[in-house]
Formats: C-alpha cells, sequence, structure tokens
C-alpha cells in the first residue's frame, strides 16, 4: 500500500474531527473511534486522508495502513496540524468494510517538559480523529466521513505517553462501549505532512545480555538511540513483562538511568497466553542502548531487538579517516541525529525534555545537512518556529513551544540569543545546501522581527541580558562552556558579550539574505543595525590592546570568525585566542555556540596546527574523550563520564544530544574541505579547501548532494599532500589551497595561483605543504605565557 501524493486530494474538508466518549483523558486507556461502511465495489484509487489530535494508527478491515509512526506529527498544533494521505484499495473489499482509528495521548497532551512543572494537556484535552475516504483522489465528495455515526470504545494500551512509554494489556480486545462528539475545530489549520514520515530503521540484535541481582535480565543493544525495542514472549495470560531503558552503566557496571529525570520511559506488556506473542509500542519511543527486562508470572522472552526509528532514513554523507576514535565520532554524530530528527530536531530522545530546542539546531543545522536530506525536515520546523514567535519577535527556547499556551510555570521561555537567531541560522542553511531561496522569503519576515526584539532588549547595539531567568531577553549565553577547575575557574564568556555578537552576526546574515531575495530596503537596515554592533563591540569589549574583555576561548572564536575583531587589533587578538588554549592545555574552552566557531577560527587566523591539537587531544573536555569513554551517541557535557567512570549529576546529563557533533560540519568544510559557495548554492559552484592535519591521513569524505555527489579526500606522504576531489556533473569546483602550499600540480598542470577552477569530474591536486606549527603539549610549560 503505497502513499498518495500529500496534496492528490484538492478539496476543502467535510469531515468532523470527533472524540471518543469511551475516552477519560489523559494519562487513561487509549480509545478507538470506528465504523462500518459498505462499497458496492473496490475502483483501485481510493484514498484516505487522516488526522487527529493526538497520535493516531489507523486500521481497514484489521490490516494497517501505512507504516508511518506517530502520525500526524508534531507541529504548533494550535495553529497548524498535519494530515497523511494513503491509497488504501489493497485494504478495501466490496460489501462490508470496518474502519478503525487508535488514539494515543501523543505530544498533544502526554506530559512536557519537566521536574516540578510538567505540562499535560498542552494543545488540548480530547484525543480525536478527522478521516475521509474517497473512490478517487480527484473526487469532490468523499464515500465516507468522520461523523457522530462513528463509536469508540478502550484499547489494549491502557496508557502511553511521550516520556511516560506504554502499558498494554494483551488479554483486551477493542470493543466497542460509546459513540463520538464532534469537536469545533477549524480545518483550515490542516496542512499536508511536509517532510519524510517517522519510519523504523534495520532492528539492532542484543551484543550482550545478563542477569543482575534481582533476577532481571539487562540487554545490551551496542548503540545508544532513539526508538523502541520489540519483543516476542510465550507465558501464562496474565503474565508481565516490564522494559526500562538506559543510555549507560553506572561505575559498577550496572543498569543505570537517574538522568531520565521524571520520564518513567517504561513499558509493560501483559500477556494474553496464546502462543508466542509478539509486542512494540505503539504511541511512543525512548532514547537508549540498555534495556533491563523483570518477567513477573510465568512467561520468557524467545526474541528481544532495539528498533531505531527517525525521520532521517537515508544518510548522505561519509567521513573517513586514520584516526578511529574520529570515525566513531562521525558515527556517533549520525546516530544522535536519527535519535533527535524524529518529527522535530529535539535536544535528547531519553529524558523528561525531548524538546526542539532552537539553539542546539541552529548550531548543528550544517552539520545535520551533510548527514541526512533535511530540506523538508528543516522547512516543516521552521514554519513552526514562525508560528510559535511572539508578537515582540521574540522566538521560543523550544519549538513547538508548550509554553505558548501553558506560560504559568515557564514565564518568559523564549528571546535568548544564540537560540532564537534558529529563525536565520536554519534558513540559511538550507539554502546554501538545497539552493531554496524560497525558504529565505518565507522566514525573512519572521527573521527581521527577531533582529528588532533583539535590538529591544537593551534598546541599542549592546545587548545586556537580564541575569535571571524569563527575564525578558534573557540569555543562555555559551551554554555549558567549562570553566576548568573549580578552584582556579579558566574565564568564560559574558552573557552581554555573547549576546552582542549574536546580533552582530544575525543582523549581518539577514542583511545579506534580504539581498538575495531583492529585499534592499530591509538589507540596507539590517547592515546598518550590524555596522552599528559591530563599532559598538569594538568600543566595548576590545581592550587598547587587543585583548578581549572577557579573554574566553568563545569571545576569541566568534568575534574572529565573523571579523568583528579591528584590523588593527587582529594580530593581537590572535595571540591572546592562542594564550587561551594553551592557558587550558590545549583542551577546549567553549560551549553550545562557542564550539562550532573554534576550530575554523583557529584555522582562520592560520593555525591549522593548534586546531589539529585541540581536536585530537583525548582528554576531557575534548571530542574524542567521549569516544575513547564507550559512547555510541553525543554526549550533551564534555563531562558527563569521569576518567573513572564516576557518571556526572544526573539532573542535566544526556549521553545523545547532538549540538557537539556540530563539528562534523568542521570535518566535511574544513578537513576534506568541500563547501556550497554562497554565491552559487546548492553545491552548484563547490569550493575546495582543505585544511591538512597528517595524523589523519588517509581522509575520504563523500556527501549526496542535491547537485550529485562530491567527494573530497587527501593522504600525506612526507610534506607531499595528494588531494582527490570529484565535482558532479552539473556543478563547477573552486579550489583553494591551503596557505602555505609550494609546487601545487592540477590535473599535472601547475597550479597558478588563487582560486582555480576544476570542471565536473575527477582532479587530483599535488602539492607540498610544511607541517603547521603546533601547539607541543608534550612540552607545554603551563606558566609560559605569550605575549
Ligand atoms: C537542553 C539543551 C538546551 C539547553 C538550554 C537544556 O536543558 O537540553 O538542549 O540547549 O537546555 O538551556
Amino acid at each position: 500500500m503505497e502513499k498518495a501524493a500529500p496534496d492528490s486530494v484538492a478539496t476543502g474538508w467535510v469531515a468532523e474531527m470527533i472524540r471518543p466518549l469511551s475516552d477519560q483523558g489523559v494519562g487513561t486507556p487509549a480509545s478507538f473511534v470506528s465504523k462500518t461502511f459498505r462499497l458496492d465495489r473496490v475502483g483501485g484509487r481510493e484514498v484516505l486522508r487522516i488526522s487527529a489530535l493526538g497520535l493516531y494508527r489507523c486500521f481497514i478491515n484489521g490490516r494497517r495502513v501505512g507504516h508511518d509512526l506517530l502520525t500526524p506529527g508534531w507541529t504548533a498544533y494550535d495553529k497548524r496540524l498535519s494530515f497523511q494521505t494513503y491509497l488504501v484499495a489493497d485494504l478495501l473489499v466490496p460489501g462490508e468494510n470496518e474502519i478503525s482509528i487508535w488514539l494515543g495521548d501523543g505530544w498533544l497532551r502526554s506530559q512536557l517538559m519537566w521536574g516540578k512543572a510538567p505540562i499535560f494537556n498542552t494543545w488540548g484535552e480530547h484525543i480525536a480523529a478527522i478521516a475521509e475516504l474517497r473512490a478517487a483522489p480527484e473526487d469532490r465528495d468523499p464515500i465516507l466521513v468522520t461523523d457522530a455515526s462513528w463509536q469508540s470504545g478502550e484499547l489494549p494500551i491502557r496508557k502511553s505517553g511521550i516520556y511516560y512509554g506504554e502499558a498494554f494489556d494483551a488479554r483486551l480486545t477493542p470493543v466497542v462501549s460509546a459513540g463520538v462528539e464532534p469537536l469545533p475545530f477549524d480545518s483550515s489549520i490542516l496542512v499536508a505532512h511536509e517532510t519524510t514520515p517517522v519510519r523504523e530503521l534495520v532492528p539492532i540484535e542484543v551484543v550482550r545480555s545478563w542477569t543482575d541481582a534481582e533476577g532481571r535480565t539487562v540487554y545490551d543493544f551496542g548503540q545508544n538511540l532513539g526508538g523502541y525495542v520489540a519483543f516476542s514472549v510465550k507465558g501464562d495470560a496474565g503474565a508481565r513483562v516490564e522494559v526500562e531503558h538506559g543510555e549507560v552503566l553506572d561505575q559498577s557496571g550496572q543498569f543505570y538511568n537517574g538522568n531520565y529525570r521524571t520520564a518513567a520511559a517504561r513499558f509493560e506488556y501483559t500477556l494474553a497466553g496464546k502462543g508466542e506473542e509478539h509486542y512494540r509500542p505503539t504511541f511512543t519511543f525512548q532514547g537508549y542502548r540498555y534495556a533491563r527486562v523483570t518477567i513477573s508470572g510465568n512467561a520468557r522472552l524467545t526474541h528481544i531487538v532495539s528498533v531505531p526509528i527517525s525521520s532521517v532514513t537515508e544518510v548522505k554523507a561519509s567521513f573517513t579517516s586514520a584516526n578511529p576514535l574520529v570515525n566513531r565520532l562521525v558515527l556517533n554524530t549520525l546516530w544522535s541525529q536519527r535519535s533527535n530528527f524524529i518529527e522535530v530536531p529535539t535536544d535528547c530522545p531519553q529524558r523528561d525534555e525531548r524538546l526542539g530546542w532552537t539553539g542546539d539546531a541552529q548550531v548543528f543545522a550544517g552539520t545535520a545537512c551533510y548527514l541526512a536530506d533535511t530540506q523538508s525536515f528543516f522547512t516543516k520546523w521552521l514554519r513552526d518556529v514562525v508560528a510559535d514567535q511572539r508578537e515582540d519577535g521574540a522566538v521560543p527556547h523550544v519549538v513547538p513551544d508548550p509554553t505558548r499556551l501553558k506560560p504559568q510555570d515557564y514565564p518568559g521561555f523564549f528571546g535568548s540569543t544564540g537560540w532564537g537567531d534558529a529563525i536565520a541560522q536554519v534558513p540559511w542553511q538550507v539554502y546554501l545546501h538545497y539552493g531554496d531561496t524560497a525558504i529565505l522569503r518565507e522566514t525573512l519576515p519572521a527573521m527581521v522581527k527577531w533582529v528588532d526584539f533583539v535590538w529591544s532588549i537593551s534598546d541599542g547595539p549592546i545587548v545586556s541580558p537580564p541575569r535571571q531567568w524569563g527575564g525578558r531577553g534573557f540569555t543562555f549565553g555559551d551554554w555549558l562552556q567549562p570553566s576548568g577547575p573549580s578552584a582556579k575557574p579558566l574565564p568564560t564568556i559574558g552573557d552581554d558579550a555573547a549576546a552582542t555578537i549574536y546580533l552582530f552576526i544575525t543582523a549581518s546574515l539577514v542583511g545579506r539574505i534580504a539581498r538575495i531575495v531583492g529585499e534592499t530596503g530591509i538589507a540596507a537596515r539590517m547592515e546598518d543595525m550590524a555596522s552599528q554592533v559591530k563599532s559598538a563591540f569594538a568600543r566595548e569589549f576590545v581592550t587598547a590592546s587587543g585583548r578581549l574583555a572577557y579573554d574566553d576561548q568563545t569571545s576569541y572564536a566568534l568575534a574572529i570568525l565573523h571579523d568583528l575583531v579591528p584590523e588593527e587589533h587582529r594580530e593581537a587578538a590572535k595571540d591572546y585566542f592562542k594564550s587561551t588554549i594553551l592557558r587550558s592545555e590545549g583542551r577546549i574552552g567553549t560551549g553550545f555556540i562557542g564550539t562550532p566557531a573554534l576550530l575554523p577560527s583557529l584555522v582562520k587566523i592560520g593555525e591549522p596546527g593548534i586546531a589539529a591539537d585541540v581536536f585530537l587531544q583525548e582528554q576531557v573536555p575534548g571530542w574524542l574523550y567521549q569516544v575513547k569513554m564507550g559512547a555510541t551517541t553525543i554526549w550533551e557535557r564534555w563531562d558527563a563520564i569521569a576518567p573513572d567512570g564516576s557518571i556526572y549529576n544526573p539532573q542535566m546529563n544526556s549521553y545523545n544530544h547532538y549540538a557537539y557533533g556540530a563539528v562534523c560540519q568542521w570535518l566535511f568544510e574544513g578537513v576534506a574541505g568541500f563547501r556550497p559557495d554562497p554565491q552559487d548554492p546548492g553545491f552548484a559552484t563547490i569550493i575546495f579547501e582543505p585544511t591538512i592535519i597528517p595524523e589523519l591521513s588517509p581522509v575520504a569524505a563523500s556527501h549526496d548532494s542535491i547537485a550529485g555527489t562530491i567527494k573530497a579526500g587527501w593522504s600525506v606522504e612526507g610534506e607531499t599532500v595528494t588531494y582527490d576531489v570529484e565535482v558532479p556533473d552539473q556543478s563547477r569546483g573552486l579550489l583553494r589551497l591551503p596557505a602555505g602550499a609550494r609546487n601545487a600540480q592540477v590535473d599535472g598542470q601547475a597550479w597558478n595561483g588563487g582560486d582555480e577552477p576544476l570542471s565536473a569530474g575527477q582532479h587530483r591536486i599535488v602539492f607540498e605543504l610544511a607541517p603547521a606549527a603546533r601547539l607541543g603539549l608534550d612540552k607545554l610549560d603551563i606558566n609560559a605565557r605569550t605575549p
């Protein structure tokens, strides 16, 4: 049964949104609505379009419609609700038919947000369904619609929730016990689902299992992910299988999930006692690597697998090098993207959060566009960002935003620089990767409202955010920026500098975007704001010696990458920047917003060797430390597990946050060295500019871009570098060799210096390059100060 084209049914909706009267509210048994109907004949082009408040799964004559998961999906339900369209002829029969739509709490009303202030019924108290069946897509009138004549009843799903998990009693069968009630519903908010559906990926078998002291069995699937376990079981009616989920083992190797906070994250299956039974959840998913199974009563599992689910079903890039830790880091980033691209780009898939955090999405967007085709995924999400944006332009911290309709416990949960900037940064990446000007045009008004909001925080070019959470313009700053030993903390960036830098970054970008879409008036205004911020930044945060006020890695990385340091201070600022790296013994000193800028800015100041040292060092904080400690996804915190195996404070410690995986953008664009040209986006023109790190040789990367497959890789023999690139048929390349490259040959021809155009096809570039200056960490005397 295939999916029908989303907008194949063009006419307006006549069906009603009907709620099951069997439903007792959030956290109670799930319900179904159903209808039996007669068909004289099945024409073969019957099409069903369907949506729901809450999550739905539809069955016709007992057979499931489609394979999509967590439908209709997650959007800002009060303003936008997705629907799906399916060709269902193969499920229908001439004569009596029965349609049943199962409904679960889902994101609509199960718990969202955390701790002492969980939110329930965020977008409504009632689960409900709306559906129309037509004999053919072009038919104006449906042959069946949801209306007051349908019936309802309870399901064997006794409780379900995104965080909670699911309880299923297989002894029960769905029985009609009540009618339905049409709800007041504005069908104009229904939109055809805008991206790839959530689907199951290849299941993963158990790699190790053991029984703990309490007789429970712990299964290790070897891969942390977002998804669910699926098992088969045999036993007596009434026997129960309980499944708990964990991402890591504690210091003594025991099952651990203290970091899930108030997310119960469990499944309970009660056996019907009818031979081999099979279970996987319907209305939830969990984030985990380990599953702990408790069986009560006489039953035994005959099989259990881990089923990853994601909106990302195809991998569009690869990066390999001589360093297995680096290669695993890329794989961990991919798994964190898969785990957190489930309808919405979320922060994490396991604890009582799993929210569309804007800051995380903006720093990760570039990487996300390499590893997968995210054009429609981000387009859908950006429309919800616009829907949730506040009147005064403030962009919320999370989208879809539960606090817009339920602000009481989370007042002012919007307006953070570095987070709200997703409204400009994410469309920009979609434009660069897919040449998509439509998304720029569509989101530009929201971008401008955001820049005006940030300017209004302190009514001027220097942004001074309030300290208190929920204050207007509160910022997360450089969230989770490491500050070294508590006894002698390292400098970190101040909120005012972080906010002011981001105002400059985004005002400049929105000006550029406005020019691209021909909005010259807006462009001029944004560019003027940006230049005011630039000169104010120099006055406020650049000292006479060229040191930046907060003198931390994030300040230098962002200011240097975005050309905020005045010309006359650039050389001095470079030295101060280097000393922040020396001060931390070559370790990372950046958080969520500083980290993506750290390595590119070091290469920009002509220190690829220092960038290599920082990237390749294996101590905490560092990218490779977590891989060495056994991570199979990206950690939220650099120090999530200490070298002695002890686990960091569970209050905020996810082992599956993609934010720090944003370094992969640098592996593709910086190290392998290919990126889209903003002048000619969508990889119509590809800029090739590698950064040579001899320890990683050979490096090989590829990306299935919208323009075709791009390849780039290099190997180093002594001081000779061989750089092989492949330019897709419809594209052209622009070669930029690293500073210091000499005796270069392109396809055997002498390189003429400057940007070298490359035609479609394969090219071999050979050049010599002296090893870059390194930090010399091994002989580093931390007390030495330069200058
Ligand atoms: C989330 C992050 C988010 C941060 C900002 C955390 O709780 O998990 O993803 O960026 O809060 O405060």
